[in-house]
């Protein structure tokens, strides 16, 4: 592995790898070295979870980094080339981290590089690294990945991280559940994938139905910012509410996911429930990342 780009790279065996890693590393059984290491955070894009929890990552495994929020203090604004940028960048940093609103910018990153890229978020194609803290997170609630039921619901089609999940899960026989306003629905390639593997996936309109099937309840956000039309995402913003009065006849091991941040889709009453775990979600970030960086840098 010498990038993080899509989930489509890696399998079962290094997914469960890396969450082995994660959990030894957040154990403390073993603590990797990364003080003779330097990372560049690149975030071309806004991030709060990712950014700041890649850096707590580096800096409590005794690492430096480096970072960009925004083009506005970059020679980017001068007119450089997005791989000029990173080349420069490579001169100085051991590995990259990157989040770009380009679909494919971590994968060119990767092509033109010889340091480790991982990707943190490129446009509305994947978010892997979240994929893994998603993963790290199941497991932790449920106690498995195997034979879940498992409803995404929102966004499905700009929501970056319902793609690398989906994609992530496809070798622990998931039963799916589908939930999205008409134009938000999940991508036709995923779809494809999906029949090809012959995973069970039903695409619902009314959520009550399902709740009560559910380990898992995967919340999106509307994506308003990737909404060439203000009046469109009017229209569909607040398509899938949960409150704490939707969850009376949830499973007990039932927990509500999501990759924040949250606008309205998720009612504050649902953080009092023992069934909110996305604050949760973002801590487990860290070591997930810890391990990834790890890998990577081939300390473990
Ligand atoms: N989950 C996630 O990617 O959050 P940020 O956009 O805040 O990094």
């Amino acid at each position: 592995m010498k990038h993080f780009i899509s989930m489509r790279d890696i399998g079962k065996q290094e997914i469960l790898e890396l969450l082995a890693l994660a959990e030894k590393i957040e154990t403390g059984k073993i603590k990797p070295d990364l003080s003779p290491y330097l990372g560049a955070l690149l975030f071309f894009e806004p991030s709060t979870r990712t950014h700041f929890s890649f850096d707590t990552a580096i800096k409590k495994l005794n690492g430096k980094s480096f970072s960009i929020s925004g083009t506005g203090s970059t020679s980017v604004k001068k007119g450089e080339t997005l791989a000029d940028t990173l080349k420069t960048i490579s001169q100085y940093a051991d590995y990259i981290v990157m989040r770009h609103s380009i679909e494919g910018a971590a994968r060119f990153a990767s092509e033109i590089l010889e340091i480790p890229v991982i990707n943190a978020g490129d446009g509305t194609n994947q978010h892997p690294t979240q994929a893994m803290l998603d993963l790290y997170s199941i497991r932790k609630t449920q106690g498995t990945l195997e034979n879940l039921h498992i409803a995404l619901i929102g966004d499905l089609r700009l929501g970056r991280t319902v793609h690398s999940l989906v994609q992530a899960l496809h070798e622990f026989n998931p039963t799916f559940y589908f939930a999205a306003p008409r134009h938000l629905k999940m991508p036709a390639y995923i779809i494809d994938e999906l029949k090809e593997k012959n995973i069970p996936f039903y695409e619902v309109e009314d959520i009550k139905e399902i709740l009560p099937k559910l380990d898992i309840l995967y919340v999106t956000r509307i994506q308003k910012e990737r909404f060439a039309v203000l009046e469109d995402y009017e229209k569909v913003k607040d398509a899938y509410i949960i409150t704490a009065g939707l969850l009376e006849n949830v499973k007990p091991n039932f927990k509500v996911l999501h990759p924040l941040p949250r606008v309205n889709e998720i009612t504050t009453d649902v953080d009092k429930t023992p069934y909110a775990y996305y604050f949760q979600q973002a801590k487990n970030g860290v070591p997930v990342r810890q391990a990834i960086i790890t890998k990577l840098l081939q300390l473990a």
